[in-house]
């Protein structure tokens, strides 16, 4: 907490846009927890591009990736206090400040295929669901994929059983407490840049990721098998400190949003492709065993977990797990 108050009062003081700095840059940290390699981080790298290009270098757009700066819950902190100016956690993350309607995406199978996804992002919805982060003293720019969670452990996963008693990291989200809870098995809140060291030491049993994530954090080097669930979606919330934003001069402020919305449709196109060639060179590594599971297998997870709907309803807000659902899969609970 210390660390982020002194950098917040340094950023105040040195990266604050303002016309006495008329020459200097204008500094943008954009901090975020995975590797460059995969569709956060190169879209972040893609952001950085653009903006200083369309910006003529008048804005210095500095990338930290994989933790270095922040870790999930500080960043957050960090990101309010002006100590950073740009981020991107993924919905899980903002239960715990208070915005609890991005947790809808955790549910369940919610999100049957990325097009269903884009449906609500690129809607009403969506629209709606980016302007969350302004009572909390941030603006939110973009919608960010990255893709489908797959389970892993040190025993094959093949049925609901197989979870009964094992402990699975989770993201800060109350939904995926409550589906690991459906399961029978034990959910542990842990920031991301601790997960390796968790699962080798056997300090919590598996967690659930998508195959980037996976792959670039060496997960599938300490889980002996990963099912191919795709139980659910991982994706991003693009927020920045909304002084900051609110306070650029509005040409910039219109480049910038310009370089966003194109390292949004890049980054978005390649998160596919990324998770499977992420898939492929852990399938190559060998080190964890792939299952894929039968159409009962699936039909039996999905049944386990059908209840988190009703569980979370309070919390999430049924009108909105409706209206998420009609726009994905054409029905209602
Ligand atoms: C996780 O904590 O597992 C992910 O949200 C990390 C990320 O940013 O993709």
């Amino acid at each position: 907490m210390r660390k982020i108050l002194l950098a917040a009062a340094a950023a105040a003081i040195f990266a604050a846009p303002s016309a006495a700095m008329a020459q200097a840059p204008i500094i943008l940290k954009f901090s975020h927890v995975v590797a460059p390699s995969t569709p956060k981080g190169k879209a972040s790298e893609k952001f950085k591009e653009l903006g200083e290009k369309y910006t003529n270098g008048k804005v210095k757009i500095e990338v930290y990736h994989n933790s270095s700066l922040y870790k999930d819950k500080e960043e957050l902190e960090a990101l309010q206090l002006g100590a950073v100016q740009m981020l991107a956690p993924s919905n899980s993350k903002f239960g715990p400040i208070g915005i609890k309607d991005y947790e809808v995406f955790d549910l369940p199978y919610i999100v049957p295929n990325k097009a269903a996804l884009r449906k609500v992002t690129d809607g009403p919805i969506g629209q709606r669901m980016l302007k969350l982060p302004e009572s909390k003293g941030m603006v939110g720019l973009a919608f960010w994929d990255n893709g489908f969670k797959q389970m892993s452990a040190n025993k094959p996963l093949n049925v609901p059983e197989d979870y009964k008693g094992l402990k699975f990291r989770i993201q800060s989200s109350k939904v995926l407490e409550a589906q690991f809870r459906e399961l029978g098995a034990i959910p542990q809140v842990m920031a991301f840049s601790e997960v390796y060291q968790a699962l080798q030491t056997g300090v919590v049993d598996g967690q659930e990721n998508t195959p980037s994530n996976m792959y670039t954090m060496k997960f599938d080097q300490v889980q002996k098998y990963t099912t191919l669930t795709n139980h659910g979606y991982i994706g991003y919330v693009v927020v920045a400190n909304k002084k900051f934003w609110d306070g650029l001069p509005a040409d910039i402020r219109d480049q910038l949003t310009k370089a966003m919305k194109e390292a949004t449709a890049y980054g978005n196109g390649i998160s596919e492709t990324e998770n499977s060639e992420s898939l492929e060179e852990m399938k190559k590594a060998g080190k964890t065993q792939i299952i894929v599971p039968t159409a009962a297998q699936n039909a039996a997870m999905r049944k386990a977990m059908e209840p988190v709907y009703a569980d979370v309803a309070a919390r999430v807000g049924k009108k909105l797990i409706d209206e998420v659902l009609k726009e994905t899969q054409g029905v209602t609970h």
